[in-house]
């Protein structure tokens, strides 16, 4: 009996031991970060993965931990976006950042995630708050739409102010827009199309909409509705309001096929393309979120998540679980100003 009391008493030691053993192994010397994009061909979204990466290798140098990203592209599908985050963990990931397919249908992940005690870094495009509220491990990134859209109207506002005669093209006292509009169960986009166009109409420009159409951020899709439009409503044309950068491209390539070279056009997201048009005078204005703040946040996060460490405070979370990167205008010339 008394013997066996001893074997009991060596194994609890042993388990102390193992236990304060595993304390140590846990000051990690590398992390696991599992992310899912929605569409890797999205142009904003595949320039916030190169500052990703960027933003990865700068967190290696800088705390001598080893940063493994494991990047992959759900090609719009949500079924392919869940098995890609079942593998995460089944791979031991230490966090997962997920860039979801479809944002009202995020639980599924979130109960796996839940489950395996893994923390989540949403981006870009925002889970429904009754997902968000689920577990205090969730987290979302991404900028305010309705400053983005008022940033944007600014840009118009602006141009009307100092010069009304290049918005207002055939001098009827009205700007007759078209308006290019993204995924429509995109939040970005129901409160870009409502804020930027309030925008315009609070700064006094007077404007008309001659018709408007969902191209789903992409170039293609808003070219082909730009060059219907322009058979539709010849010489009526006098200023394209677009939800992002692409489709504003999209509408540019339409305008430069039919050799029309006075409509203004304006976006949204400072994409690489984007940026190079707006220096080469075919795009208005555009309105940036600072990717490598964005990228820097997610990295900072999930690094914070995976570590069990405090986030740094240049990163405010609001209500412990969102982080708003800041915009700015990024402007062009006017085709007339
Ligand atoms: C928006 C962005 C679009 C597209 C979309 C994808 O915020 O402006 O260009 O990338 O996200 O969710």
């Amino acid at each position: 009996m008394q013997g066996r009391k001893i074997f009991l008493m060596f194994l609890a030691c042993m388990a102390l031991t193992a236990c304060g053993g595993d304390r140590k192994e846990e000051e990690k010397t590398s992390i696991r970060i599992g992310i899912s994009l929605y569409r890797g061909e999205d142009t904003f979204i595949n320039n916030i993965r190169g500052e990703l990466e960027e933003k990865a290798k700068e967190y290696e140098r800088r705390n001598g931990i080893k940063v493994i990203l494991d990047i992959q592209d759900a090609k719009g599908s949500q079924n392919t976006q869940n098995d890609q985050v079942e593998r995460f963990i089944s791979l031991g990931c230490d966090v997962v950042c997920i860039n979801p397919v479809d944002r009202m249908d995020a639980s599924l992940m979130i109960d796996r995630a839940m489950t395996a005690g893994v923390p989540v870094v949403f981006f870009n495009r925002q889970p429904v708050e009754e997902d968000m509220n689920r577990w205090d491990q969730l987290y979302y990134i991404g900028v305010d739409a309705k400053e983005t859209a008022m940033l944007q109207g600014k840009i118009v506002v602006d141009l009307y102010g100092r010069d009304p005669g290049a918005l207002d093209l055939n001098g009827d006292g009205v700007v007759s827009y078209v308006l290019l509009e993204g995924e429509s169960s995109h939040q970005d986009s129901l409160i870009r199309t409502e804020w930027s166009i309030q925008t315009l109409k609070d700064g006094g420009v007077p404007i008309e909409k001659i018709t408007g159409g969902i191209a789903n951020w992409e170039r293609s899709q808003a070219s082909a509705l730009m060059e219907q439009w322009l058979l539709a409503y010849p010489d009526t044309i006098e200023l394209v309001v677009s939800n992002n950068d692409d489709m504003a491209l999209g509408a540019i390539d339409a305008l430069e096929r039919e050799g029309i070279d006075d409509i203004n056009v304006i976006g949204i997201d400072g994409t690489i393309p984007g940026m190079e048009a707006l220096e080469n005078g075919r795009l208005l204005g555009t309105v940036s979120a600072n990717k490598e703040v964005y990228a820097g946040a997610i990295m900072e996060l999930a690094a914070s998540r995976a570590l069990d460490e405090p986030l740094p405070d240049e990163y405010p979370l609001e209500d412990g679980t969102y982080y708003w990167v800041l915009q700015q205008i990024l402007n062009g010339e006017a085709k007339k100003d």
